[in-house]
């Protein structure tokens, strides 16, 4: 496929520059929640993690780390690692609102056939405030 050919032909230079150079890979050992998605077409696979704070005047957590692993494609590496720097800072709720388009851009845009692969960074944070949710609703249930 020619796409997944690492050529300024079909990649931004920011898209190849972040799979060469990945920001925050690797896990996070005192993380609060994860998320793991599995595209199953291709079964390109990503786990994020993220560590949360709570802000001194605000209700919600923030996220303050945010790591990655993925197996997949370049645009896969690419959009997991780009989105780990766009996390940082933000609420859940702002984090759960970022679209794979919005990934995807960020990357200088993606090869018209791995446009879907920015899917997978969206779906991981979906999956990442689901997931805190029902921790949380368990350990309120523990707690009463
Ligand atoms: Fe499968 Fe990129 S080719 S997500």
């Amino acid at each position: 496929m020619p796409d997944d050919n690492l050529s300024s032909q079909y990649y931004s230079a920011i898209a190849i520059e972040h799979f060469q150079n990945p920001r925050n890979v690797g896990e996070l050992v005192d993380s609060d929640v994860e998320g793991q998605v599995v595209n199953p077409v291709c079964g390109d696979e990503v786990k994020f993690f993220f560590r949360l704070r709570k802000n001194k005047d605000a209700q919600e957590r923030v996220i303050e780390s945010v790591s990655f692993q993925a197996s997949g494609c370049p645009a896969t590496i690419a959009t997991s690692s780009i989105a780990t720097e766009m996390l940082i800072g933000l609420s859940l709720s702002e984090a759960s609102q970022l679209t794979r388009l919005d990934y995807a851009e960020a990357v200088g845009g993606l090869p018209k056939s791995k446009q879907h692969c920015s899917v997978l960074a969206e779906a991981v944070v979906q999956q990442a405030v689901t997931n805190l949710r029902l921790k949380d609703q368990s350990s309120m249930k523990e707690t009463t």
